[in-house]
């Protein structure tokens, strides 16, 4: 079965709306001009400031691409200063949400317990979540990695229906390749996405491993992208640095084809 390829550019706290309008109307004309393959779905995930402007460009261009956040709240409502819900992000249109970024893991303190509450509202809102697991360079040296991924899956994903697990998207972010202009191999990244489908048939059955979709992320670049894409499990990209220039992003969702 072929699935649908997603490339995810998560922009972190890069681009205020301003840039924002200017990437969407540089990337409406590129994909113009050489539009992305069949099966081929992008998404966008700017900072929430930039959502609605993100939207709103989108929409005017008739630019082929999906509106993603890069987290949310648990909860729908309530006293918390500063946090957005899904809820909220539902209405501005947005599709997908990036939940357990290492980097919230790791600088909010996110546990386990909280990226399955926020999985849990990305999911009540009819959005789709990118659920984030990767491991450390202490932990796959430590011959740790499949264990800690596995771990953070059982915790996000066990005890779920089947076809809620299959329609989900799970990227796999070795920390280690985060931002450091070092990404896993081709044959590491296939090993592990391999790894995360086994997992997730042992959690929710054969037909969510088989249509569950599992991105790579770390250190993406246009000339990583094609190898990566290649491999057999791989089935989209989260890409960070590199999705913020929109050549380099255009070039990514269009590699290997
Ligand atoms: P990077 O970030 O491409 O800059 O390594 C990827 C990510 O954190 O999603």
């Amino acid at each position: 079965m072929s699935r649908q390829v997603i490339v995810s550019g998560n922009w972190k706290m890069h681009h205020n709306h301003y840039e924002a309008i200017q990437f969407v109307q540089k990337l409406a004309a590129l994909l113009r001009t050489s539009p992305l393959p069949a099966g081929r779905q992008a998404t966008l995930h700017p900072t929430f400031t930039s959502l609605r402007s993100v939207q709103a460009a989108v929409e005017s261009d008739a630019v082929p691409v999906l509106l993603g956040a890069q987290d949310c709240h648990a909860e729908d409502r309530g006293a918390y200063t500063g946090e957005v819900s899904a809820e909220m992000l539902s209405k501005l249109n947005v599709s997908y949400v990036i939940v357990g970024h290492s980097e919230r893991r790791a600088y909010c303190g996110e546990t386990d317990e909280v990226v399955r509450a926020k999985l849990d509202a990305v999911l009540r809102h009819s959005m789709t979540p990118i659920l984030c697991v990767g491991e450390t360079l202490e932990q796959r040296q430590a011959g740790d990695a499949f264990a800690k991924v596995s771990s953070e899956l059982a915790a996000a994903l066990g005890k779920r229906p089947s076809e809620v697990v299959g329609a989900l998207v799970v990227a796999y972010e070795p920390i280690w390749a985060i931002g450091t202009g070092q990404s896993a191999s081709s044959s590491d990244a296939e090993e592990m996405a391999a790894y995360v489908r086994r997992e997730v048939a042992r959690l929710a059955g054969g037909e969510a491993a088989v249509s569950i979709r599992v991105q790579y992320g770390g250190s993406v670049t246009p000339e990583s992208a094609a190898e990566l894409l290649a491999c057999d499990n791989v089935d989209g990209l989260l890409v960070g640095g590199a999705s913020l220039d929109a050549d380099s992003f255009a070039a990514i969702a269009r590699a290997g084809s």
